[in-house]
């Protein structure tokens, strides 16, 4: 059975795009990284919701180290006649073996390792999908006339620790980025990704869209993921303390995932060049402010008596290059893309948890 929260947050989605969706009618969309976070939610509404939206197929590459979902797997063997899944590896597999890649009109690239955990710990990995992977998908449909639309995730890390005049931070502000340390390889390659979309944007004509996710969390995140939204989760549902390796003191926005994928969506049917901060913008919260909501919101859903601690982390470099703030401006977004995020964080976190332990009964 649908898990209820995903049931109506795709329901949700659905609605907030009325304006756009009718460009989906008739159209192939291909998505690298699938199998991920945002993936989850974009797979499942464009082939759920197919038949409404006159989707003709829905290509899915992901490299699946860790396997294919199982959640994925249900969706190809139930919605088999529209939705394909392939084990690709975008930063080295050609788009060339796909038949149907040929006749694709939309592209989500996705594909990137977006956990710091894993970053660090895949680097050059993590530099390729966000180069290589792009650049590939760039020559690849550059002279296909079907292109409507191609969507470059990059991220709000392309700023890196913005100066304090510059929250929020809006689309033109230039960043304060190291290109060495533990985070450079992410967000240095995320800032050359966005230099590519630019070049073939302006060159070719080539209609790219860049999207800056601004700490997106919600269903479809893994509870092992060992970003802050996830680590939460973890913690309340096995009913343990929540230990943070901070003063708890940085703070960021929150946007739950389905005005993130509304957002991403506006975006890819935008159709020409741009670059777009979506986020929510307010409000702009602690770690450990969020640590008490998943703390008030797990005592409310199950009873949860665990509390927050302060600990430093084994690793040195954990903080360095943390950002203090982060805050986007999404006035451009709103103006031009007509985005509107409304979900409130203590409710999308209420949400999230009561996905998860839906899940856990399923
Ligand atoms: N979720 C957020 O808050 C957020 C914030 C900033 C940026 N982003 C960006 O949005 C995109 C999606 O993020 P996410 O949260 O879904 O990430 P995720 O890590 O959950 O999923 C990414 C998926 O890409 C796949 N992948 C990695 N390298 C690949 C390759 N070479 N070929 C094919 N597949 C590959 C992984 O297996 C994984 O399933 C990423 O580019 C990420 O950097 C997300």
């Amino acid at each position: 059975m649908e898990n209820p929260v995903l049931h109506e947050d795709l329901g949700r989605i659905h609605e907030t795009l009325t304006d756009v969706r009718q460009k989906l009618a008739d159209q192939t969309v291909l998505i690298t990284g699938a199998g991920g976070f945002l993936g989850y939610y974009f797979v499942n509404y464009l082939t759920r919701y197919a038949e409404t939206l006159g989707i003709r197929r829905v290509i899915a590459l992901d490299t699946f180290i860790v396997g294919s979902p199982d959640w994925l797997t249900a969706l190809a063997q139930t919605h088999g006649d529209r939705l394909e899944v392939r084990t690709f590896d975008i930063s080295r597999d050609d788009l060339g073996q796909l038949a149907t890649a040929e006749t694709v009109n939309y592209v989500i690239h996705a594909a990137s390792i977006a956990s710091p955990v894993f970053y660090r710990k895949y680097p050059l990995e993590t530099v390729d999908g966000n180069i290589w992977g792009l650049r590939r998908i760039l020559d690849h449909y550059r002279d296909n006339p079907a292109l409507k639309g191609l969507l470059f995730f990059s991220s709000s890390e392309i700023y890196g620790d913005p100066d304090p005049a510059a929250i929020p931070t809006p689309e033109e502000y230039r960043g304060n980025v190291s290109c060495h340390g533990p985070r450079a390889c992410y967000d240095e390659s995320k800032r050359f990704g966005e230099t590519l979309c630019w070049i073939y944007g302006t060159q070719f004509g080539m209609p790219i869209t860049v999207a800056r996710p601004f700490n997106n969390y919600g269903p479809g995140m893994r509870t092992d993921d060992r970003r802050l939204p996830a680590d939460l989760a973890r913690c309340v549902l096995a009913g343990e303390d929540i230990v943070l390796l901070s003063d708890g003191s940085p703070t960021r926005t929150f946007c739950y995932i389905t005005d993130a994928i509304a957002g991403y969506l506006r975006c890819l049917l935008h159709g020409r060049y741009d670059y777009f901060n979506i986020g929510m913008d307010r409000p702009e919260v602690s770690v450990r402010r969020v640590a008490e909501l998943y703390v008030d919101a797990a005592r409310q859903l199950f009873g949860y008596r665990g509390k927050i601690e302060f600990r430093t982390s084994d690793d040195p470099a954990y903080l360095t290059d943390n950002p203090n703030r982060r805050c986007p401006d999404i006035a451009k977004a709103r103006r031009l893309l007509g985005y509107a995020p409304a979900v409130e964080v203590a409710e999308g976190i209420s949400r999230y948890l009561r996905f998860l332990a839906a899940e856990a009964r399923a």
